[in-house]
């Protein structure tokens, strides 16, 4: 029997690094995101701040016949802005794509989740845990998904689905260049590969399905 991963946002970043790592292990990686993942089995590509498009992924997941091992809720997108240039609009889209995505592909996947005890990988971040400025917007979209994310955790303790409350700091990806007009992860800091990180995300989803990693947070440290 072949196991099945869904990965939101594997067509860059550290959903592809996890969809790399899964496709090694043998598995079959679904990709959701508007871009191809090249590794993937399948992908299905939707704007997922877009509510149908969200319950497009979930009928064409719920239609493939193999049993959900591990959903990874990861696409997201970052923004930065003082409080006083804060739009509606910016609002609505980073709820959209970072909180409301989540919240509703969760949502229409839950009893195969249930019947199959799906393993649940929340990417948060540790702007989700510890407000910064000149990005509340991102922060508090995180700090949602956070309740949204406990809230699962709540509703799915006595069945064998894990849900794990991921908390990375600052990776080498392209997520902050998408949105500023430069990459800050040139600046020498210490940012982490998120390599390294897909690899210690899938370490905690390989331990045995009687320890729930239930929150982990990951901070870049000076070497
Ligand atoms: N990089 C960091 O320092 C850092 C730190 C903590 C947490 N995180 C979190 O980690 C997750 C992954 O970020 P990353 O750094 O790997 O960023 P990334 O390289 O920019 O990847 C983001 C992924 O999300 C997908 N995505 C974005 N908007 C989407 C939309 N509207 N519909 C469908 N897919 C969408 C993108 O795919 P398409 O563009 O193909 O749609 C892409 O595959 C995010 O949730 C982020 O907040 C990142």
């Amino acid at each position: 029997m072949i196991l099945m991963i869904i990965i939101t946002g594997a067509s860059d970043g550290l959903g592809y690094q996890l969809a790399k790592l899964y496709k090694d292990a043998g598995k079959i990686v679904v990709n959701v995101s508007r871009r191809e993942c090249p590794v993937a089995d399948y992908n299905f590509l939707h704007d997922l701040a877009v509510g149908k498009d969200v319950e497009a992924a979930a009928q064409e997941i719920l239609a493939l016949d193999e049993p959900l091992e591990i959903l990874i809720n990861n696409a997201g997108v970052y923004s930065e802005q003082p409080i006083r240039s804060i739009t509606k609009d910016e609002v609505k889209r980073l709820m959209a794509t970072n909180v409301e995505s989540n919240i509703l592909l969760t949502s229409f996947l839950i009893d195969r989740i249930k019947q199959d005890g799906t393993d649940i990988l929340s990417v948060i971040s540790t702007a989700g845990r510890k407000g910064n400025p000149s990005h509340a917007v991102y922060a508090a979209s995180k700090w949602a998904q956070r309740g949204y994310t406990e809230a699962l955790q709540a509703e799915l303790k006595d069945t064998s689905s894990r849900v794990i409350a991921f908390y990375p700091g600052g990776m080498k990806t392209k997520l902050f260049e998408k949105e500023l007009n430069y990459d800050p992860t040139d600046d020498g800091l210490y940012w982490m590969d998120p390599r390294d990180i897909a690899i210690f995300a899938k370490q905690i989803l390989d331990l045995p399905k009687n320890i729930e990693v239930s929150d982990v947070v990951i901070n870049r440290k000076k070497t």
